[in-house]
């Protein structure tokens, strides 16, 4: 029943659910170093086209299939006549035990430096790549941020998920805000903005457009039936089209914020902008120092805080998506598929802690054919998880909602809460997203990504 799965109170709380969701340390940690990497602006001017032509109608597309179905990700296509695809919300499952299982060890990071500036240790930032490898820490923090995670989701929807997002989200945008302008005033700091905003297309290539493509997916928590799931829970007065938009520009917004703030300080200290995933934890701590020690200690612990907080509401929905398949299809207890699914994420999440110097084999773990270099553990499981299963998900979404649940019934979905729906421009631009655009990009790119990347098949 769907009283009994719980729900969330309004649409103000669905808002704040799902862009807690989406907003997390894939707009403040991941996004300013795949910048760096993929050389500035060229890759910002094609994950921004990503998020709003290809994203956004998959976003509602989730939405929907979640609300109409009631159910899980994994469940939701059984109601609506399509039990096969249920394969499709599987897969999204599978995929968000691998993702947290790295994301989790990240928000330890980002803990264990939290504590550090409590601490005043702002040095900390000239030794990431030793701290990273002092396991006992690393391991206690990751533990410790994934127990958080769990109690909360054993607390269920509207008493848990809701109430932390609702009060952390706009404590996070003031301060990522007052540091922007700090930055702006800073020396050199014009020199991280031209990286950032000018345009250099001849750093366009697969890659970047690859990586583009997985960073729009990760960071609207999109392609593995997190936003279905949530919508599950949602009410069929709330208008799901302004909702998913609201999420996606607060999204979207807050990573271009993140990186307006980090490239001025990475450029301020002379630090290289393709610092690869410690760039904000080598940047910051720098930063917190140059505003003196004692507002350096509030402003430098406050961000890791808050940024914990951020990460706090997209493991939530993460760990949301096998618990709620716990709970739906095998009629386990809440609080037993939250701590079974905590201990086999922790077990998941150990190569990646390794995988950062500690030891040799995560580390170097996998050379791709004709690539110079190897990747680490947390790298590769980036690159299939949520790289390349991610937009593959979201092209069957698209896949799914046009032609096999077929698009009447989608607008017939979105009509509830927005009766107008089907004559907007919206509507229009929705549709022929999901049917022109999707399909094809996202098949292209995903199998000359799968041929070019992982098999070494040149095809340009
Ligand atoms: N969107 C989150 C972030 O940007 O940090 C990460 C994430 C959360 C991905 C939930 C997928 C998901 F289902």
């Amino acid at each position: 029943m769907a009283a009994s799965r719980g729900k969330f109170s309004n649409k103000f709380g669905f808002i704040a659910a799902a862009a807690g969701s989406a907003v997390g340390l894939g707009n403040i940690w991941k996004f300013p170093f795949e910048v760096g990497k993929g050389g500035g602006s060229a890759f910002l001017i094609v994950y921004l086209l990503f998020s709003f032509v290809l994203c956004y109608p998959i976003l509602v597309s989730e939405i929907a299939i979640g609300r109409r179905a009631q159910k899980s990700a994994a469940l939701a296509f059984k109601p609506l006549g399509h039990p096969n695809w249920s394969i499709i919300g599987i897969l999204g499952v599978f995929c968000a035990v691998v993702i947290l299982s790295f994301y989790n060890v990240v928000s330890g990071w980002v803990l264990g430096y939290f504590v550090e500036m409590l601490l005043g240790n702002f040095e900390i930032g000239h030794h990431f790549e030793e701290y990273v490898t002092d396991i006992a820490e690393v391991g206690g923090y990751a533990l410790a941020f994934l127990i958080g995670t769990a109690y909360i989701v054993s607390q269920g929807i509207t008493k848990g998920i809701e109430k932390f997002s609702k009060i952390l989200m706009p404590v996070l945008i003031i301060i990522i805000l007052v540091l922007t302008i700090y930055a702006l005033t800073l020396d050199r700091a014009m020199d991280g903005v031209k990286f950032y905003l000018v345009p250099d297309f001849s750093k366009l290539n697969l890659n970047v457009i690859y990586r583009a493509l997985g960073q729009s997916f990760f960071s609207l928590s999109l392609g593995l039936g997190a936003l279905m799931t949530y919508g599950s829970y949602l009410s069929r007065k709330e208008n799901i089209v302004s909702a998913g938009a609201l999420i996606t520009i607060a999204d979207v917004g807050i990573a271009f914020l993140a990186g307006l703030m980090i490239f001025p300080f990475v450029f301020s200290q002379g630090i290289e902008p393709e610092g690869g995933a410690g760039l904000i934890f080598m940047t910051m701590p720098g930063i917190f120092q140059s505003m003196g020690p004692s507002l350096g200690v509030i402003i430098g612990a406050l961000f890791f805080l808050l940024l914990a907080f951020a990460a706090l509401t997209s493991t939530i929905s993460l760990m949301e998506l096998p618990v709620a398949y716990m709970v739906d299809k095998h009629k386990i207890k809440r609080k037993y598929a939250v701590w079974y699914s905590a201990a086999v994420i922790f077990l998941l999440g150990i190569p990646s802690m390794l995988g950062n110097g500690y030891s040799e084999f995560f580390t170097n773990f996998i050379t791709y054919v004709g690539a110079d270099k190897p990747v680490n553990f947390m790298d590769f499981v980036t690159d299939v998880a949520s790289n390349t299963l991610l937009p593959f998900g979201g092209l069957m979404v698209s896949i799914f909602s046009i032609y096999v649940w077929n698009r009447h019934k989608l607008f017939r979905e979105l009509s509830h809460g927005h009766p107008k729906f089907p004559r907007t421009f919206l509507a229009k631009y929705i549709s022929f997203s999901l049917q022109y655009i999707s399909p094809p990009v996202l098949g292209a790119i995903f199998i000359i990504t799968i041929l070019e990347i992982f098999f070494g098949v040149q095809i340009f």
